[in-house]
């Protein structure tokens, strides 16, 4: 693929690509903000380094990709509620979302997107990690495709279409599918446990090295993360925003 606006480097076979050549604390022109978008797209979650934004500028850049909205749990800060802040402590033990999920598949309609903006970081550690559920979803069986994709459908379909894209992606997290519908926790847990495993295999992974400055904005339809939380008696603070998504679609 192409570019001729943005610098694309790839940081895993997976998934997850480095953009260079971007300042989000300019208006970016339409095309691109459309290679961006086509970036993102194709490398699922994208990075951007050395970048320095109030939280106006922030709000300002991910209203480009669209339409932020407020986190159910977490106030957000006092004059931008859609941007939350997400904060360890050095006596804290427990860090934001630390286990793989992708954003709040309770809700009806789970984000499309998530945009994190590190401000303060921890010396080592701290990284987070991404795994594809396209390759997810490509490497299983037929007979684990079919099993999962017909009867048994969750509040969400186990298999969703990308609505974009119009891949299907794996959609179960260890932090969030409690059951398939129609089966009890104990009946669903051999399968699930499966998909779970299977879903983060090494080889459908990134891993982020984060540095104060970098912006990390992932495809909640197709990727999953999970922040490592490796850091103890450290401080890490970033800014996050998430984008209305639609109701996943089989
Ligand atoms: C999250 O799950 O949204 C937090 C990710 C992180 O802190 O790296």
């Amino acid at each position: 693929m192409t570019y001729q606006h943005i610098d694309v480097r790839p940081i895993a076979g997976a998934l997850g690509a480095e953009i260079h050549g971007v300042d989000f604390s300019r208006d970016l022109a339409d095309d691109v903000v459309a290679e961006i978008r086509r970036a993102w797209l194709d490398h699922l979650v994208v990075f951007f380094r050395g970048q320095s934004l109030t939280p106006a500028q922030q709000l300002a850049a991910a209203k480009r990709f669209g339409d932020p909205v407020e986190y159910p749990f977490v106030q957000g800060l006092p004059d931008f509620p859609v941007i939350t802040p997400i904060i360890k402590l050095p006596d804290e033990k427990i860090n934001f979302g630390g286990l793989w999920h992708t954003d709040t598949t309770y809700q009806q309609r789970p984000p499309m997107a998530t945009m994190l903006y590190a401000l303060e970081l921890p010396p080592y550690g701290g990284d987070t990690m991404f795994a594809s559920m396209y390759l997810a979803y490509e490497t299983l069986s037929d007979g684990v495709k079919e099993d999962v994709s017909k009867p048994k459908i969750a509040e969400h379909p186990i298999i969703r279409v990308h609505p974009e894209t119009g891949r299907k992606a794996l959609y179960v997290s260890f932090a969030h599918t409690t059951n398939f519908k129609g089966w009890t926790e104990a009946e669903s847990a051999p399968l699930l446990n499966y998909l779970f495993e299977h879903q983060t295999r090494p080889e459908f992974t990134c891993r982020f090295r984060w540095e104060p400055g970098s912006i990390a904005l992932w495809d909640n339809r197709c990727a999953l993360h999970n922040p490592i939380n490796d850091y103890h008696g450290h401080k890490r603070v970033l800014h996050r925003i998430t984008f209305a998504g639609d109701a996943p679609r089989g």
